[in-house]
């Protein structure tokens, strides 16, 4: 008859786990923050933000450029001028990843500059489809005042060419503590 209170004594682990976690989730509020920006991403000249690392065999024919990995280092900005107030920078690297349409797949950290997000980061991680008007990447972690942070991105050209770059309209949403 040690079966009965073994599992007793189951049940009250359990039971502590469970209280020790709600304690635990009283103790942090979370909150929710939003921040728009522009990011500018220059794929020509000599102030080039993105600098192709890497391709496949054929890439450059591929009608979708399929294959190619560029490592990118891009200012964010209050407004869609350059020289307006720098937020941050988005660090990371993209690939063009389908076969059938201009589509990338992007890891990047956007690292923030200004105010209380100063040196607090997130981690994004996201598919980028070209055609389409509006992208929604996940925000999958972060860094700082973002530790447990999850979200989402709402990214659109603001003015923007396929072979030049230019300027994209950030809008993060974010659940952080
Ligand atoms: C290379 O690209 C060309 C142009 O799109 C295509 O016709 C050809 O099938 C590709 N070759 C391979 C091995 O993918
Ligand atoms: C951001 O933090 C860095 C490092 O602590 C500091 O040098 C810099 O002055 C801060 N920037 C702003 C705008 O507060």
């Amino acid at each position: 008859m040690a079966t009965l209170p073994l599992s007793l004594s189951f049940i009250s682990i359990l039971l502590i786990t469970f209280s020790t976690n709600a304690t635990a989730s009283k103790l942090f509020k979370e909150t929710e923050t939003h921040l728009h920006f522009y990011l500018h991403d220059i794929l020509t000249g000599t102030e080039s933000s993105s600098v192709l690392v890497a391709q496949g065999p054929n890439t450059s024919n591929h009608p979708t450029a399929f294959g190619a990995v560029l490592v990118m280092d891009s200012m964010l900005t209050e407004t869609p001028n350059r020289n307006s107030k720098l937020i941050g920078r988005a660090q990371g690297m993209y690939a063009l990843s389908s076969q059938e349409d201009r589509s990338l797949v992007i890891v990047v950290n956007l690292v923030f500059l200004q105010g209380e997000f100063n040196g607090s980061s997130l981690a994004v991680l996201g598919r980028i489809p070209l055609s389409s008007p509006v992208r929604e990447m996940p925000v999958i972690g972060g860094t700082g005042r973002f530790r447990f942070a999850r979200g989402y991105i709402l990214n659109k050209p603001y003015e923007f060419d396929v072979v030049k770059g230019g300027i994209l309209e950030y809008d993060v949403h974010v659940l952080h503590y």
